[in-house]
């Protein structure tokens, strides 16, 4: 698809961008963008049918033929509205899993300062990406301490790890991703702890990993725009069982329904969401955090493992 055309059809389903794709990287980030927000209006258009048929009055005079046409009605809003939810799912994973090939496997990879660039964040400089990692650890609680160890969900090339051990000269680390390229490259950051880096899927419960394991567990800008609003509970338990008993939790780039930033973000979370579940992820103190300026109105959540 051509950056006009794009942008074009942006503009008819009224979807605010405030810049035109320059790069591939802007054009696939638009094609996302695009396709995500016919998802959400197919979604809310089943929900508004369902409603619609519910409420008709036929449906209650003539109950036996109101029951055939409601499930000849329900089987093709099935058909019609799930397949692509489904669809959109693998879409999702497929499209995404390519992106961060691509970036992983053709970043220049002879400057460590430039290792976030093969994780997407090519539109920030080294401090940037630095202030982008920093501004959100300011929640954690406890903080991360020298020697600490630290788990990442999403890792990608290793890029967010890579900046706190730096600052903090972290003992023991590791994570998963998805992309396979990433995680090739994520060993040769840190080759002590090759062992500690597997393609996986988030979605899926990290087995090899014992609970109580890792100090501070984080998704830096995976988990908050990659999954979807009921893929996020699965993952959040499953980070909190690998944190240690007083360890603490950071996941970033979330955005609230009705914000603004939404860019490449599958979907919205509710600030809300956070507390309303602390009992159910067994965390406490949670904390809503400002992202760095640059993220706008995108935030982040710190947690303490009960
Ligand atoms: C924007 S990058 C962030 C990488 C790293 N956290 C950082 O800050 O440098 C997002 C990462 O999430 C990964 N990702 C997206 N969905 C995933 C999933 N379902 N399971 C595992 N990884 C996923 C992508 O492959 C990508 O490496």
């Amino acid at each position: 698809m051509s950056t006009r055309s794009v942008d074009i059809t942006l503009r008819r389903l009224h979807i605010p961008f405030k810049r035109r794709a320059k790069t591939r990287g802007e054009r696939r980030s638009l094609c996302h963008t695009l396709y995500a927000s016919a998802m959400r209006s197919a979604i809310s258009a089943r929900g508004k049918l369902l409603n619609n048929v519910l409420s008709s009055p036929s449906l209650w005079l003539r109950p036996r033929r109101a029951k055939i046409g409601f499930a000849v009605i329900l089987a093709s809003v099935f058909g019609l509205f799930y397949l692509p939810h489904y669809g959109f799912k693998l879409y999702k994973h497929v499209s995404i899993r390519y992106w961060f090939d691509t970036d992983a496997a053709t970043f220049n990879r002879s400057n460590v300062g430039e290792l976030h660039k093969g994780s997407g964040w090519s539109y920030l400089d080294r401090h940037g990406f630095e202030s982008m990692i920093l501004v959100p650890t300011q929640c954690l609680n406890p903080p991360i301490l020298e020697g600490n160890s630290v788990f990442e969900f999403g890792v990608g090339t290793g890029g967010a790890i890579h900046v706190l051990a730096s600052k903090y000269k972290l003992g023991k680390v590791g994570g998963t991703d998805f992309s396979s390229n990433s995680i090739e490259v994520a060993k040769t950051i840190f080759p002590e702890f090759k062992d500690n880096f597997w393609v996986q899927s988030m979605t899926e419960p990290h087995l090899r990993i014992p609970e109580n394991s890792y100090d501070h567990v984080f998704s830096f800008g995976a988990m908050g725009m990659y999954l979807s609003l009921d893929e996020m509970p699965f993952i959040v338990k499953e980070a909190v069982r690998i944190t240690k008993r007083g360890g603490s939790l950071l996941f970033t780039h979330f955005i609230e329904p009705g914000g603004s930033h939404v860019g490449s973000i599958v979907d919205r979370v509710p600030k809300s969401f956070w507390a309303a579940h602390e009992k159910m992820f067994g965390v406490t103190a949670t904390t809503i955090q400002k992202m760095d300026d640059r993220q706008k109105d995108r935030y982040a959540v710190c947690m303490t493992k009960v």
